[in-house]
């Protein structure tokens, strides 16, 4: 079956995601551009995204991941954050730069950046593809935002419905008979 066929609508089109990756990746080489950030991207939404973004940085950068769980295989927000996947090297006196592909809750970000910001790193900052201001529930501040977006379920470029369309290049909502079959 066809992937496609489960979507209601495009959101963004690979070219209006790729065109907003080049613009974040332009912004973040001029702000950092006397330093070596280390980029932190949350598995697994934002691999993606981390993939397009490292391209589009034209200063030097480390990078490591960290994988937390919080969704489970719901769609709904536990507020419950468990690390799974610690980072590989300390972060002391760094400037981290932690990278999302969809910041919702708030309950992953909020609950990251305090416990990096207790491991003693030169800054902190957080950079999120996609914002869903609607579903806040905890105050989250992104320093970067690709595109707000409405309060739809969406999949694709990373973003997954039950580990699936994540490999979609265009962010679309899902068919709400694609989650209320299972
Ligand atoms: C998504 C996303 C964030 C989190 C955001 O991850 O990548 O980590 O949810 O939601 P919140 O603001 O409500 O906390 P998910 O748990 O779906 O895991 P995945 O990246 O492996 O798909």
């Amino acid at each position: 079956m066809c992937m496609k066929s489960d979507i209601l609508k495009v959101l963004y089109t690979e070219e209006e995601i790729q065109q907003k990756v080049k613009e974040i990746g332009q912004q973040i080489s001029e702000d950092y551009k006397d330093k070596n950030p280390i980029i932190v991207a949350i598995l697994k939404g934002s691999i993606i995204f981390m993939a397009d973004l490292l391209k589009n940085i034209t200063i030097h950068t480390e990078t490591d991941f960290m994988a937390v769980s919080s969704y489970g295989e719901s769609f709904q927000s536990t507020g419950i954050i468990k690390i799974l996947k610690d980072l590989s090297c300390s972060i002391k006196g760094k400037d981290v730069i932690i990278l999302e592909d969809i910041l919702d809750s708030g309950n992953t970000l909020s609950y990251l950046k305090s416990l990096l910001e207790q491991r003693g790193p030169s800054s902190v900052k957080i950079v999120t593809l996609f914002n869903k201001p609607e579903g806040r529930q905890v105050p989250v501040y992104p320093d970067y935002i690709g595109f707000n977006i409405p309060n739809e379920f969406v999949v694709g470029y990373g973003l997954d419905y039950n580990e699936k369309y994540r490999n979609l290049s265009f962010v679309g909502v899902l068919n709400p008979e694609v989650y209320k079959k299972a």
